[in-house]
């Protein structure tokens, strides 16, 4: 089983970023540790600062991997164009955010992509993408 996940903007800075709310921990060392944990799964990872490269690779991987983790950063609130590229795509994605967004600013209430997503997982700190792992294994045992 192959599981892309994508990072958005600004996400590349974990560990750095606003550590009261995203936590102190890099991306890195969390994915290698979740490499580990789901040894029997093809895990990917990218990162792109850029809404057209986000797009790309989900054109790119979409019709061909068993799921995508997407925690597409403030273009959740913003981007049409991401919604319709899932929306376009074959692989079921599961949208994830580490804070919890309906605690936050009213304007990170609104999701384009929650409704073209399979579900949504916010709230969990680093282990939302875990979750969303998790969420995609089940999803695939019922395809
Ligand atoms: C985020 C929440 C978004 O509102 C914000 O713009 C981010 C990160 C999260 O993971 O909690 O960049 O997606």
């Amino acid at each position: 089983m192959s599981i892309l996940i994508i990072n958005g903007p600004n996400l590349n800075l974990l560990g750095k970023r606003e550590p009261t709310i995203y936590g102190s921990d890099t991306f890195e060392d969390y994915f290698q540790k979740i490499q580990e944990e789901f040894g029997q799964i093809d895990l990917e990872y990218f990162q792109s600062n850029h809404e057209g490269e986000i797009i790309d690779k989900l054109h790119e991987k979409g019709f061909n991997i068993d799921g995508i983790v997407l925690n597409a950063g403030a273009y959740t609130h913003t981007s049409l164009a991401i919604a319709d590229a899932i929306a376009a795509i074959k692989s079921p994605v599961v949208e994830v955010h580490i804070s919890n967004v309906f605690k936050r600013e009213q304007f990170r209430h609104h999701s384009f992509i929650s409704s073209v997503c399979v579900g949504s997982i916010s709230g969990f700190g680093l282990d939302s993408y875990r979750l969303g792992i998790e969420a995609l294994i089940r999803v695939n045992k019922k395809i």
